[in-house]
Formats: structure tokens, sequence, C-alpha cells
């Protein structure tokens, strides 16, 4: 994908927008570097009714290949839904579309850095992530980050599993052969 093409630019301004209204939880990626997220197609918006309502942002490596350093893992590196349109589940179907891709090309694990004092954590546990690792973060914020991580199966199952969050609304998962209810 060509960034003069007008999708694609159109992305670009709507996430570098939404990332800086939400700079204290999602960190702050240069325009260059969204500019290529876009251009491999590692930047899905959310969309609720014909608008963008959101984005998420994973890598899953480049040229064809996978990630050099954890080639069996997708890591998502932000992901956003304006104040307008949370609590509906739009994150949740982002999020599952990663997760299709992902189990689509047999990666094996799905993780996520989030500084441990934003609210984004309950979401990932809701999602069924698992905290596997903390770290610190860089020294100007002084924060400490969570690794969540989700374990892919091995073999795409047949059955579409129904994913129950805390309000106990459904979202259906292809292939996700868990029910989480939270
Ligand atoms: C975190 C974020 C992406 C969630 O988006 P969302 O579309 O509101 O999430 P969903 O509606 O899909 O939530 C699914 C479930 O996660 C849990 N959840 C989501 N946000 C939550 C919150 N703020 N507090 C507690 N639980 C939450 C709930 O169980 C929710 O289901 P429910 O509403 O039926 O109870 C959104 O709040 C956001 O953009 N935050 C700012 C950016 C950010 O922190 N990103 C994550 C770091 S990369």
């Amino acid at each position: 994908m060509d960034l003069t093409d007008t999708y694609a630019r159109r992305v670009l301004a709507y996430v570098v927008d939404l990332q800086s209204r939400n700079r204290d939880e999602l960190g702050f990626l240069p325009r260059m570097a969204l500019q290529e997220y876009i251009k491999r197609g590692q930047v899905i918006p959310a969309v609720d009714n014909d608008y963008w309502v959101g984005y998420v942002l994973y890598y899953d490596g480049r040229n064809g290949k996978r990630p050099q350093k954890h080639p069996d893992t997708v890591k998502i590196h932000q992901i956003c839904v304006q104040h307008d349109a949370r609590r509906i589940l739009n994150a949740a179907r982002l999020l599952a579309n990663v997760e299709t891709l992902a189990r689509k090309n047999r990666f094996q694990y799905i993780k996520a850095w989030v500084a441990t004092d934003i609210e984004a954590n309950a979401f990932w546990r809701a999602m069924g992530y698992h905290l596997i690792a903390q770290r610190l973060g860089g020294q100007k914020r002084n924060r400490v980050h969570n690794l969540w991580c989700l374990k892919l199966p091995a073999v795409l199952p047949v059955a579409t599993a129904i994913r129950t969050t805390t309000s106990g609304t459904s979202i259906a998962v292809p292939g996700v052969p868990r029910v989480i209810v939270t």
C-alpha cells in the first residue's frame, strides 16, 4: 500500500489524532513509524455505523518474514477506541480480527505490553489474556508495564466460541476454543 493512496492517508491522519488524544495510555509512535505499519497493512480501523471509532496496530513481521526476535508472536503495540464508542465491544472485535489473522498464519502467541496504572489492564484480562511478565518502563515516566499474553490453539477448531464479558455481553469469536466468563 502506497501512502499516496487516499485511504492510507486518511488512516494515518486518524491514527495520529487518536494517538495524540490517548498518549498517556498508548505511548507515542512517530508519524514515519505509523506510516510503515499502515503500509504493511498492520493497522486495522474499527468501524461502527460506517464511522471509524478506533484502531489496532500490531506487528507480525515485514517483507513476508516473521518477527526476528520472536517469530511465533504477534505483538499488539496499540489498541484504542474513541471515548464515545467504548464499552460496546469495539476493541474486542478488533482483537478478534488480529487473533483470526494470527491463527491463520500459525502464530502461537499474541502479546501486548501495557502500563500497569491504566484501565486497559481490565480489558486484556476480560479478553482472556494472561499476565506473564512485568518490566520497568522508560525512566522519564517511571512506570511498570505488564505483559499480557494469549496462547493460540495449535489447530483451527471448527466451532465458534462465545466470549462473555463482565457485563454479560457476548461476542462470537470464530475459531477460539474457549468461553471466558469474568
Ligand atoms: C482499552 C480500550 C481499547 C477498550 O476499548 P473498548 O472498546 O471500550 O472495550 P470493549 O468494549 O471491547 O471491552 C470488552 C470488555 O473489556 C473490559 N473492559 C474494557 N474497558 C474496561 C475498563 N475501562 N474498565 C474495566 N473493564 C474494561 C470489560 O469487561 C468489557 O466488557 P463489558 O463492557 O461488556 O463489561 C479503550 O478503553 C481505550 O481505547 N483506552 C485508551 C487506550 C488504551 O488504554 N489502550 C490499551 C493500551 S495499548
